[in-house]
Protein backbone atom coordinates (compact mmCIF):
# COMPACT_ATOMS: atom_id res chain seq x y z
CA UNK A 1 0.00 0.00 0.00
CA UNK A 2 1.56 3.68 -0.94
CA UNK A 3 2.24 5.69 2.03
CA UNK A 4 1.91 9.66 0.82
CA UNK A 5 1.65 12.62 3.30
CA UNK A 6 0.88 15.88 1.54
CA UNK A 7 3.27 18.97 1.91
CA UNK A 8 1.63 21.52 3.87
CA UNK A 9 1.42 25.48 2.92
CA UNK A 10 3.86 26.91 4.88
CA UNK A 11 3.80 30.33 6.48
CA UNK A 12 1.75 32.14 8.93
CA UNK A 13 -1.80 33.43 8.26
CA UNK A 14 -2.67 36.60 10.12
CA UNK A 15 -6.05 36.21 9.63
CA UNK A 16 -6.85 32.71 11.09
CA UNK A 17 -5.67 31.39 14.38
CA UNK A 18 -7.38 28.04 13.25
CA UNK A 19 -5.35 27.82 10.37
CA UNK A 20 -1.70 28.66 11.95
CA UNK A 21 -2.71 25.58 15.20
CA UNK A 22 -3.57 23.11 12.33
CA UNK A 23 -0.28 24.05 10.73
CA UNK A 24 1.68 23.34 13.81
CA UNK A 25 -0.11 20.20 14.57
CA UNK A 26 0.32 18.64 11.61
CA UNK A 27 4.16 19.85 11.08
CA UNK A 28 4.63 17.71 14.42
CA UNK A 29 2.70 15.20 14.06
CA UNK A 30 4.00 14.83 10.54
CA UNK A 31 7.25 13.69 11.40
CA UNK A 32 6.15 10.70 13.97
CA UNK A 33 3.55 9.63 11.29
CA UNK A 34 6.13 8.49 8.31
CA UNK A 35 8.68 7.19 11.17
CA UNK A 36 5.48 5.21 12.24
CA UNK A 37 3.72 4.29 8.97
CA UNK A 38 0.56 5.50 10.40
CA UNK A 39 -1.52 7.72 7.88
CA UNK A 40 -4.22 8.73 10.39
CA UNK A 41 -4.44 11.21 12.77
CA UNK A 42 -5.52 13.79 14.60
CA UNK A 43 -4.59 17.18 13.59
CA UNK A 44 -6.73 19.36 15.69
CA UNK A 45 -8.00 18.39 19.25
CA UNK A 46 -10.80 21.24 20.62
CA UNK A 47 -7.54 23.76 21.30
CA UNK A 48 -9.48 26.96 20.97
CA UNK A 49 -12.38 27.12 22.65
CA UNK A 50 -14.41 28.91 19.82
CA UNK A 51 -13.84 25.88 17.73
CA UNK A 52 -15.70 22.97 19.80
CA UNK A 53 -14.48 20.03 17.25
CA UNK A 54 -11.76 17.11 16.72
CA UNK A 55 -10.01 17.33 12.91
CA UNK A 56 -8.71 13.60 12.36
CA UNK A 57 -7.03 13.22 9.00
CA UNK A 58 -7.23 9.92 7.07
CA UNK A 59 -5.22 8.93 4.30
CA UNK A 60 -5.80 12.44 2.44
CA UNK A 61 -9.51 12.60 3.71
CA UNK A 62 -10.59 15.03 6.68
CA UNK A 63 -13.03 14.39 9.29
CA UNK A 64 -14.44 17.11 11.45
CA UNK A 65 -16.34 15.98 14.77
CA UNK A 66 -18.15 18.95 15.92
CA UNK A 67 -18.96 18.49 19.94
CA UNK A 68 -22.51 19.86 20.21
CA UNK A 69 -23.24 21.81 23.33
CA UNK A 70 -27.31 20.95 23.04
CA UNK A 71 -28.71 19.81 20.07
CA UNK A 72 -27.30 22.11 17.46
CA UNK A 73 -25.43 21.76 14.41
CA UNK A 74 -22.58 23.76 13.40
CA UNK A 75 -23.48 27.23 11.76
CA UNK A 76 -22.79 27.55 7.90
CA UNK A 77 -20.79 30.72 8.89
CA UNK A 78 -18.18 28.03 11.58
CA UNK A 79 -18.00 25.87 8.96
CA UNK A 80 -16.59 27.72 6.02
CA UNK A 81 -14.35 29.25 8.59
CA UNK A 82 -13.07 25.88 9.19
CA UNK A 83 -12.90 24.74 5.64
CA UNK A 84 -11.68 28.21 4.59
CA UNK A 85 -8.24 27.44 7.26
CA UNK A 86 -7.96 23.75 6.28
CA UNK A 87 -7.65 24.71 2.41
CA UNK A 88 -5.13 27.15 3.50
CA UNK A 89 -3.36 24.32 5.25
CA UNK A 90 -3.68 21.45 3.74
CA UNK A 91 -5.54 22.36 0.02
CA UNK A 92 -7.22 19.50 -2.09
CA UNK A 93 -8.28 17.34 0.63
CA UNK A 94 -12.44 15.73 0.87
CA UNK A 95 -13.63 17.47 3.97
CA UNK A 96 -16.23 15.69 6.31
CA UNK A 97 -18.47 16.51 8.95
CA UNK A 98 -19.73 14.43 11.87
CA UNK A 99 -21.86 16.31 14.42
CA UNK A 100 -21.82 14.68 18.28
CA UNK A 101 -24.98 15.89 20.14
CA UNK A 102 -25.29 15.47 23.84
CA UNK A 103 -28.29 13.38 23.21
CA UNK A 104 -30.08 11.27 26.01
CA UNK A 105 -30.60 8.43 23.68
CA UNK A 106 -28.51 5.56 24.70
CA UNK A 107 -29.00 3.36 21.14
CA UNK A 108 -25.77 3.82 19.24
CA UNK A 109 -23.26 2.95 16.52
CA UNK A 110 -26.93 3.65 13.88
CA UNK A 111 -26.00 3.63 10.36
CA UNK A 112 -26.33 7.49 9.00
CA UNK A 113 -25.92 7.14 5.60
CA UNK A 114 -25.72 4.13 3.05
CA UNK A 115 -23.11 4.92 0.84
CA UNK A 116 -20.59 2.39 1.80
CA UNK A 117 -17.98 4.56 1.12
CA UNK A 118 -15.46 2.31 2.61
CA UNK A 119 -11.34 2.89 2.46
CA UNK A 120 -8.10 1.56 3.71
CA UNK A 121 -6.08 3.52 6.13
CA UNK A 122 -2.96 2.22 7.80
CA UNK A 123 -1.51 2.22 11.58
CA UNK A 124 1.79 1.49 12.59
CA UNK A 125 1.41 -1.02 9.09
CA UNK A 126 -1.43 -2.28 10.05
CA UNK A 127 -4.54 -1.83 7.32
CA UNK A 128 -8.27 -1.14 8.10
CA UNK A 129 -11.10 -0.23 7.02
CA UNK A 130 -12.35 2.81 7.68
CA UNK A 131 -15.63 5.10 6.18
CA UNK A 132 -16.27 8.79 7.13
CA UNK A 133 -19.72 8.73 5.47
CA UNK A 134 -21.90 5.63 6.68
CA UNK A 135 -21.60 5.61 10.59
CA UNK A 136 -21.23 8.18 13.31
CA UNK A 137 -17.83 6.52 13.97
CA UNK A 138 -15.21 5.81 11.64
CA UNK A 139 -14.31 1.95 12.20
CA UNK A 140 -10.92 2.67 14.30
CA UNK A 141 -10.85 4.43 17.16
CA UNK A 142 -7.46 6.84 16.77
CA UNK A 143 -7.42 7.57 20.67
CA UNK A 144 -6.90 4.04 21.51
CA UNK A 145 -3.55 3.86 18.89
CA UNK A 146 -0.70 3.63 21.90
CA UNK A 147 -3.30 1.31 24.15
CA UNK A 148 -3.14 -1.20 20.95
CA UNK A 149 0.17 -0.77 20.15
CA UNK A 150 0.89 -2.07 23.87
CA UNK A 151 -0.96 -4.70 23.87
CA UNK A 152 0.40 -5.95 20.21
CA UNK A 153 3.76 -5.53 21.46
CA UNK A 154 3.37 -8.40 24.53
CA UNK A 155 0.62 -10.45 22.26
CA UNK A 156 4.08 -12.60 20.54
CA UNK A 157 2.73 -16.39 21.06
CA UNK A 158 -0.04 -15.47 23.67
CA UNK A 159 -3.91 -15.75 23.46
CA UNK A 160 -6.02 -12.94 23.57
CA UNK A 161 -9.73 -12.39 24.21
CA UNK A 162 -11.13 -9.34 23.24
CA UNK A 163 -14.26 -7.92 24.02
CA UNK A 164 -16.36 -5.41 22.87
CA UNK A 165 -13.90 -5.81 19.71
CA UNK A 166 -16.03 -3.41 17.49
CA UNK A 167 -13.66 -3.37 13.77
CA UNK A 168 -11.01 -6.17 16.01
CA UNK A 169 -8.50 -3.13 15.78
CA UNK A 170 -6.84 -4.43 18.86
CA UNK A 171 -7.20 -8.30 17.45
CA UNK A 172 -5.37 -7.38 14.62
CA UNK A 173 -2.67 -5.79 15.44
CA UNK A 174 -2.03 -8.39 18.37
CA UNK A 175 -1.77 -11.08 15.66
CA UNK A 176 -0.06 -8.98 13.25
CA UNK A 177 2.57 -9.17 16.11
CA UNK A 178 2.56 -12.81 16.42
CA UNK A 179 -0.41 -13.51 18.79
CA UNK A 180 -0.93 -17.48 18.81
CA UNK A 181 -4.82 -16.65 19.01
CA UNK A 182 -7.01 -13.69 18.70
CA UNK A 183 -11.52 -14.47 19.82
CA UNK A 184 -12.99 -11.45 19.34
CA UNK A 185 -16.76 -10.72 20.95
CA UNK A 186 -19.25 -7.87 19.35
CA UNK A 187 -22.72 -7.77 19.56
CA UNK A 188 -22.81 -6.19 16.24
CA UNK A 189 -23.08 -8.24 12.92
CA UNK A 190 -22.16 -4.60 10.83
CA UNK A 191 -18.64 -4.47 12.79
CA UNK A 192 -18.12 -8.57 13.09
CA UNK A 193 -18.30 -8.25 9.46
CA UNK A 194 -15.95 -5.38 9.11
CA UNK A 195 -13.75 -6.87 11.89
CA UNK A 196 -13.72 -10.28 9.60
CA UNK A 197 -12.83 -7.78 6.44
CA UNK A 198 -9.64 -6.41 8.91
CA UNK A 199 -8.23 -9.62 9.70
CA UNK A 200 -8.46 -10.53 5.66
CA UNK A 201 -6.83 -7.18 4.45
CA UNK A 202 -3.70 -7.88 6.30
CA UNK A 203 -3.76 -11.50 5.44
CA UNK A 204 -4.82 -13.15 8.78
CA UNK A 205 -6.61 -15.96 9.03
CA UNK A 206 -9.57 -16.76 10.43
CA UNK A 207 -9.13 -19.99 11.78
CA UNK A 208 -6.95 -18.71 14.95
CA UNK A 209 -8.67 -15.79 15.17
CA UNK A 210 -12.23 -16.46 15.62
CA UNK A 211 -14.80 -13.29 15.51
CA UNK A 212 -17.89 -14.24 17.69
CA UNK A 213 -21.36 -12.42 17.35
CA UNK A 214 -22.58 -12.09 21.00
CA UNK A 215 -23.36 -10.12 24.31
CA UNK A 216 -20.03 -10.07 26.10
CA UNK A 217 -21.72 -10.33 29.47
CA UNK A 218 -23.76 -13.54 28.75
CA UNK A 219 -20.58 -15.18 26.38
CA UNK A 220 -18.72 -14.57 29.75
CA UNK A 221 -21.11 -16.75 31.28
CA UNK A 222 -20.27 -19.72 29.64
CA UNK A 223 -16.93 -19.19 28.00
CA UNK A 224 -14.43 -21.92 29.61
CA UNK A 225 -10.70 -21.37 27.20
CA UNK A 226 -8.06 -19.43 28.96
CA UNK A 227 -6.29 -16.15 27.64
CA UNK A 228 -2.81 -14.30 28.06
CA UNK A 229 -4.56 -10.80 27.46
CA UNK A 230 -7.53 -10.17 27.88
CA UNK A 231 -9.04 -6.53 26.21
CA UNK A 232 -12.14 -4.96 27.50
CA UNK A 233 -13.09 -1.62 25.83
CA UNK A 234 -17.15 -1.45 26.19
CA UNK A 235 -19.21 1.37 25.73
CA UNK A 236 -20.43 3.61 28.42
CA UNK A 237 -24.09 3.10 28.37
CA UNK A 238 -26.07 0.99 25.36
CA UNK A 239 -29.37 -1.22 25.02
CA UNK A 240 -29.83 -2.93 22.10
CA UNK A 241 -32.29 -5.02 21.38
CA UNK A 242 -30.18 -7.76 21.33
CA UNK A 243 -29.52 -6.99 24.98
CA UNK A 244 -31.95 -8.05 28.03
CA UNK A 245 -31.00 -4.88 29.73
CA UNK A 246 -29.22 -1.62 29.65
CA UNK A 247 -25.71 -1.46 29.93
CA UNK A 248 -23.94 0.55 31.99
CA UNK A 249 -20.03 0.62 33.12
CA UNK A 250 -20.20 1.93 36.22
CA UNK A 251 -22.53 -0.96 37.03
CA UNK A 252 -21.26 -3.92 34.66
CA UNK A 253 -17.49 -3.45 34.88
CA UNK A 254 -17.57 -5.47 38.28
CA UNK A 255 -18.84 -8.46 36.53
CA UNK A 256 -16.70 -7.90 33.49
CA UNK A 257 -13.59 -7.62 35.61
CA UNK A 258 -14.53 -10.58 37.98
CA UNK A 259 -15.62 -13.06 34.93
CA UNK A 260 -12.75 -12.09 32.90
CA UNK A 261 -9.98 -12.88 35.93
CA UNK A 262 -11.66 -16.31 35.82
CA UNK A 263 -9.99 -16.75 32.07
CA UNK A 264 -6.67 -15.38 32.82
CA UNK A 265 -3.91 -17.97 32.61
CA UNK A 266 -1.07 -16.96 35.24
CA UNK A 267 1.16 -13.81 34.70
CA UNK A 268 -2.42 -13.11 32.36
CA UNK A 269 -3.34 -9.53 32.33
CA UNK A 270 -6.17 -7.47 31.48
CA UNK A 271 -6.59 -3.93 29.42
CA UNK A 272 -9.36 -2.53 30.92
CA UNK A 273 -10.64 0.95 29.14
CA UNK A 274 -12.94 3.66 29.26
CA UNK A 275 -14.45 6.75 27.47
CA UNK A 276 -16.66 7.66 30.55
CA UNK A 277 -15.23 10.84 32.20
CA UNK A 278 -17.69 9.98 35.39
CA UNK A 279 -16.18 6.57 35.71
CA UNK A 280 -14.72 5.84 39.03
CA UNK A 281 -12.58 2.72 39.33
CA UNK A 282 -13.00 0.52 42.98
CA UNK A 283 -9.76 -1.38 42.83
CA UNK A 284 -10.93 -3.05 46.18
CA UNK A 285 -13.58 -4.92 44.87
CA UNK A 286 -11.14 -7.07 42.99
CA UNK A 287 -8.30 -9.51 43.93
CA UNK A 288 -6.08 -8.12 41.80
CA UNK A 289 -3.23 -5.12 40.95
CA UNK A 290 -4.58 -2.73 39.30
CA UNK A 291 -2.78 0.15 37.32
CA UNK A 292 -3.69 3.32 36.16
CA UNK A 293 -2.01 3.45 32.72
CA UNK A 294 -4.23 6.59 30.96
CA UNK A 295 -1.24 8.87 30.93
CA UNK A 296 0.97 6.12 28.77
CA UNK A 297 -1.49 5.53 26.30
CA UNK A 298 -2.44 9.20 25.22
CA UNK A 299 -1.45 9.82 21.23
CA UNK A 300 0.88 12.38 20.70
CA UNK A 301 -1.58 13.67 18.65
CA UNK A 302 -4.54 13.67 21.47
CA UNK A 303 -4.15 16.98 23.84
CA UNK A 304 -6.99 16.01 25.93
CA UNK A 305 -5.78 13.73 29.07
CA UNK A 306 -9.63 12.77 30.13
CA UNK A 307 -10.32 10.94 26.60
CA UNK A 308 -9.90 7.49 27.98
CA UNK A 309 -9.39 5.79 31.18
CA UNK A 310 -7.00 2.97 30.96
CA UNK A 311 -6.17 0.40 33.07
CA UNK A 312 -3.72 -2.70 33.34
CA UNK A 313 -4.65 -5.34 35.64
CA UNK A 314 -3.06 -8.70 36.92
CA UNK A 315 -4.43 -11.06 39.42
CA UNK A 316 -2.98 -11.65 42.28
CA UNK A 317 -1.63 -15.21 42.61
C1 LIG B 1 -16.61 1.62 22.29
S1 LIG B 1 -16.88 0.42 21.05
C2 LIG B 1 -15.55 -0.61 21.36
C3 LIG B 1 -14.29 -0.11 20.75
C4 LIG B 1 -13.30 -1.21 20.44
N1 LIG B 1 -12.87 -1.89 21.64
C5 LIG B 1 -12.11 -0.71 19.67
O1 LIG B 1 -11.03 -0.67 20.22
O2 LIG B 1 -12.22 -0.32 18.51
C6 LIG B 1 -18.24 -0.45 21.61
C7 LIG B 1 -18.55 -1.74 20.87
O3 LIG B 1 -19.26 -2.54 21.81
C8 LIG B 1 -20.30 -3.26 21.14
N2 LIG B 1 -21.26 -3.61 22.19
C9 LIG B 1 -22.06 -2.80 22.94
N3 LIG B 1 -22.69 -3.52 23.89
C10 LIG B 1 -22.26 -4.80 23.76
C11 LIG B 1 -22.51 -6.01 24.47
N4 LIG B 1 -23.31 -6.04 25.52
N5 LIG B 1 -21.89 -7.14 24.07
C12 LIG B 1 -21.06 -7.14 22.99
N6 LIG B 1 -20.76 -6.02 22.29
C13 LIG B 1 -21.36 -4.87 22.67
C14 LIG B 1 -20.78 -2.34 20.05
O4 LIG B 1 -21.37 -3.10 19.00
C15 LIG B 1 -19.46 -1.65 19.64
O5 LIG B 1 -18.86 -2.33 18.58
Amino acid sequence: MSFNLPDIIDGENKNSLLANCIRNNYRHIKKWAKKSLTNCFRIYDREMSKYPFAIDYYDGKICVHFFAKEDDDPSPELIQEVEEALNIVLPYQQIFWRTRKKTKETRQYEKLDQKRDFFTVLEYDVKFKVNLVDYLDTGLFLDHRETRQRVAKVASGKRLLNLFAYTCSFSVHAAMHGAAYTKSVDMSNTYTDWGRDNFELNGLSSRVNPIIRADCLKFLETEREKYDLIVIDPPTISRSKKMDQLFDIQVDYINLITRSLKLLNPNGSIFFSTNSRKFRFDESLFKASVRNISDKTLPIDFHDPKIHQCFLIQALT
